[in-house]
């Protein structure tokens, strides 16, 4: 036994020694590089599911104060809040029952792909407006039709807009139009100019509501967030393209574009890890559609691309991936590669029970690892105004877990943040050294050093005790307020080496980092 186990154990010291410490190098320049774009204050921002709003919200009595630690940690990092869209599947599902004295009341479970009705009462409204200096985008129920579907809208238009005031960002009529045949809410022959008719009807409606409701809001509050669809559907009769050509934005009130877009779906077969999410390659190829979208409507309008839902996979996300520190990572490439391209914002879905969800609002409050990335996204945009970003070229590696960007603030002229992500797969179990990249950047002239800030865990697949720059998120230890807990990493700095201009860190394998040149 023993003699047959040494050479494996000298062939893997060998291993440790060349592949421990690959060596990476990159040149920062003085000034924004060009095709550096700008990233806006908000680029991290929220999508939840209609119905579980109230878990999320709370309400003007009792608003959910875990939410709302959360949602100012982010805030304060860029000095602008997360943008709220208040939406998905159950938008379409709503029906107002006056009479509800619940905020909601969700008779049955899907029967045959038919979606049941979800009734909210008065009182739902009241969760609308309790998240500090926040703007929402509301959803309003398009799948319903006929006069059903018209005094369905007119209610909720009404009390929606009354509840937010001036929180009103923009509303978005109908949820993934382009499915509604998948769930019988429309014949699997209706056209894209059926839709694009039942949606100027609907949006008009909507419009005019706000006019008599709330002709307050009307100067800040007009124009919709459209067509949040399901897909990009390139090529396909019905798609964003399509409904563009067919006179969706005939009156000029589509202010931003809103698609939708995951990696993948929970049930997908190969989908894991290394392989989809912390994978730089996947995040490009997931994003290339949107990419090429956002050019062709271009064509039709100017208003700004968001990513209006989206998350790491469809269905609410899978256990194992969707949940672990390794999605954490994803969030920060996905966020900074989808900037990088010109995307203006990512709303990140959640629902109470999903494992891609940032944090858990209701039973056992938890802070979960999506979170952190989006805390790392955060710190990396920064509050400074006039922030660029662009991905930078690594020297000397060619491997698609492996990514960087680079951020300058005041338009390019400050000496940039890098971030620097090393996705490669740790499993907090494996034995061993963990390998690390040994990362070299050639800096501008003026830089004397770097704080250093890593989003950290033991491994890609742990859920738990998951820290940024040294602090932690967690509800246990003050309900997702900032905590450090390890000081040293909190004060994390490298000097420039002086005689070859250069910073140098090292990345263990599932960690990124932050670096703030000073
Ligand atoms: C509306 O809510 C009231 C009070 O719960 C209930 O009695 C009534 O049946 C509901 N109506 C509909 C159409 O669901
Ligand atoms: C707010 O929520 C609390 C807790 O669920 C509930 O007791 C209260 O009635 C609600 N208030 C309103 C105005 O809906
Ligand atoms: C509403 O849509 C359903 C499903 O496509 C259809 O059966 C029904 O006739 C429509 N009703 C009206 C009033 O358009
Ligand atoms: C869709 O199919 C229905 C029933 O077969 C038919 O009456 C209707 O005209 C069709 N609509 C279109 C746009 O083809
Ligand atoms: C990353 O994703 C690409 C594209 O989906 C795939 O070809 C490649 O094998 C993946 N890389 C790893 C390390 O799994
Ligand atoms: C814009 O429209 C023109 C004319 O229809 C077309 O040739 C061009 O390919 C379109 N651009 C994009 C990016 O789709
Ligand atoms: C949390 O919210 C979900 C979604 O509305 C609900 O189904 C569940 O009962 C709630 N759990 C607790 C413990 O309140
Ligand atoms: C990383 O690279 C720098 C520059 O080549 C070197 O000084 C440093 O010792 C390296 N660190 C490790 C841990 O290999
Ligand atoms: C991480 O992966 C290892 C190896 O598969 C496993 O033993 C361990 O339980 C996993 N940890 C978590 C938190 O999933």
């Amino acid at each position: 036994m023993k003699t047959n186990m040494l050479p494996l154990l000298v062939s893997l010291a060998f291993a440790d020694i060349s592949e421990c410490f690959s060596t990476i190098h990159a040149q920062l320049t003085p000034g924004a590089p060009p095709g550096a774009v700008p990233i806006g204050k908000d680029f991290t921002s929220f999508s939840i599911e209609y119905s579980h709003f109230p878990w999320f919200a709370g309400n003007r009595s009792q608003p959910n104060q875990f939410s709302i630690n959360l949602l100012l940690n982010l805030g304060r990092m860029t000095g602008l809040m997360p943008v709220i869209r208040v939406g998905g599947n159950t938008q379409d599902d709503i029906h107002y029952n006056a009479s509800l004295t619940v905020p909601e009341y969700i008779p049955g479970a899907v029967i045959d792909d038919h979606r049941p009705p979800i009734y909210v009462g008065p009182s739902f409204f009241s969760s609308f407006g309790t998240f500090p200096n926040t703007l929402y985008i509301p959803g309003i129920n398009l799948a319903m039709n006929g006069s059903a579907g018209t005094a369905t809208r007119k209610i909720e238009t009404e009390l929606t807009c009354k509840a937010l005031g001036s929180s009103l960002f923009m509303f978005e009529v109908g949820n993934e139009p382009d499915h509604y045949m998948n769930y019988f809410r429309r014949p699997s022959n209706w056209t894209v100019d059926e839709y694009v008719e039942e949606w100027l009807t609907g949006s008009q409606l909507v419009a005019d509501v706000m006019a008599s409701a709330c002709p307050h809001l009307v100067k800040q509050s007009s124009g919709f967030f459209a067509p949040s669809f399901g897909g990009t559907d390139l090529g396909k009769p019905f798609s964003a393209q399509t409904a563009f050509e067919g006179g969706q934005d005939s009156r000029h009130d589509i202010r931003q574009i809103s698609v939708h877009n995951y990696m993948g779906s929970a049930t997908n077969p190969g989908i894991s890890l290394q392989g989809t999410l912390m994978n730089h390659s996947s995040i490009m190829r997931s994003l290339a559609a949107h990419v090429t979208l956002a050019a062709e409507l271009r064509n039709f309008t100017t208003v700004p691309y968001v990513l209006g839902e989206t998350n790491s996979l469809s269905g609410g996300g899978a256990t194992g991936l969707s949940n672990v520190f390794g999605s954490a990572l994803w969030v920060v490439d996905y966020s900074l590669y989808a900037a990088s391209q010109g995307i203006l914002r990512a709303h990140f879905h959640q629902s109470v029970t999903s494992p891609y969800a940032a944090w858990t609002p209701n039973g056992t409050l938890t802070t979960n690892p999506p979170y952190y990335g989006n805390i790392m996204v955060n710190a990396a945009i920064g509050s400074a105004p006039g922030t660029v970003i662009a991905p930078l070229e690594l020297q000397t590696i060619n491997d698609d877990r492996v990514s960087a960007y680079v951020l300058y603030d005041h338009g390019g002229k400050t000496l940039p943040r890098v971030v620097i992500l090393n996705m490669r797969e740790w499993i907090s179990t494996a034995v061993g050294t963990r390998p690390a990249l040994n990362v070299t950047l050639a800096v501008p002239a003026g830089a004397n050093g770097a704080r250093v800030e890593r989003l950290a865990a033991a491994g890609a697949n742990v859920t738990t005790g998951i820290t940024y720059a040294g602090t932690s998120y967690d509800y246990d230890l003050a309900q997702g307020q900032p905590t450090v807990v390890d000081e040293a990493a909190s004060r994390e700095t490298v000097l420039v080496d002086s005689s070859a201009k250069t910073i140098s860190v090292d990345i263990p394998d599932s960690q990124g980092v932050v670096l703030h040149l000073f």
